[in-house]
């Protein structure tokens, strides 16, 4: 019984943090979107009935039309080309834009991100 001990711990661990074991599937529900982005036409042009066509305008330039500055001390560079391949986080032309960062159509993780904010920072800036 040499890891007797380890399952018993498990197993208070169980009792006393029960959500932990589904914490991952919670991730994966998505928090509401903000009003501008539940409206197709905040960035898309609308060609044919309400079918969402190309974008108004290129990246940044689309989200900085309203977006003036990006106020968070998240406030990063965009155009900078990333060394590290970071799966999951697209890239305009190989460079850094918003949406490297931020789902247009989703909100997974608050504030529109495609990581939660422990884990983004990382995935390009390895410790
Ligand atoms: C905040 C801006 C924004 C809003 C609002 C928005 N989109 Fe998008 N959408 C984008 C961006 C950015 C892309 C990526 C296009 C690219 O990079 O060429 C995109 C791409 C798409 C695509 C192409 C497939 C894909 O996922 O890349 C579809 C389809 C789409 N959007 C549908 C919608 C619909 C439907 C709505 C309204 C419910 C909507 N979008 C609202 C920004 C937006
Ligand atoms: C037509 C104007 C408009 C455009 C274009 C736009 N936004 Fe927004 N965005 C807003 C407004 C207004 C809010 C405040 C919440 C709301 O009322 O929708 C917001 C909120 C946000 C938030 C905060 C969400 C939160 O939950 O705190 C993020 C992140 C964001 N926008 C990113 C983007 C990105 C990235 C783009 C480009 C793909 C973009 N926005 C394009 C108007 C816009
Ligand atoms: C490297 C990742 C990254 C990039 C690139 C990025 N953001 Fe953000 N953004 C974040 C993070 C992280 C937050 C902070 C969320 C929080 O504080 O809860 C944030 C917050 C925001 C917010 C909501 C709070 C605020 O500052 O007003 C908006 C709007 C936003 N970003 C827009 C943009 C726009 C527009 C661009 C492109 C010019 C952009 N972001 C590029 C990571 C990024
Ligand atoms: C998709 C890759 C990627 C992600 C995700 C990312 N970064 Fe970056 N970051 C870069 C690149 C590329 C640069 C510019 C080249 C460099 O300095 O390494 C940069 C530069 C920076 C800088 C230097 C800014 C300056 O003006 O010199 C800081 C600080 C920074 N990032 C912090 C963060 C934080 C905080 C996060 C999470 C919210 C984050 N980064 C997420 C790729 C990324």
């Amino acid at each position: 019984m040499r890891y007797g001990w380890m399952i018993a711990l498990a197993g208070l661990c169980l009792f006393l943090f029960p959500g932990a074991v589904f914490a991952g599937e919670q991730r994966r529900e998505d928090g509401p979107m903000p009003a501008s982005k539940r409206e197709c036409s905040s960035c898309h042009r609308i060609v044919t009935g309400n079918q969402p066509g190309p974008l108004k305008q290129p990246l940044p330039a689309l989200c900085l039309s309203c977006h003036t500055a990006h106020q968070s001390l998240a406030n990063h560079p965009t155009g900078v080309i990333p060394q590290n391949p970071a799966p999951g986080l697209p890239l305009d032309q190989g460079r850094l834009t918003c949406t490297t960062c931020h789902d247009p159509h989703r909100n997974r993780f608050g504030a529109l991100l495609r990581l939660p904010q422990t884990e983004l920072c990382v995935v390009c800036h390895r410790l």
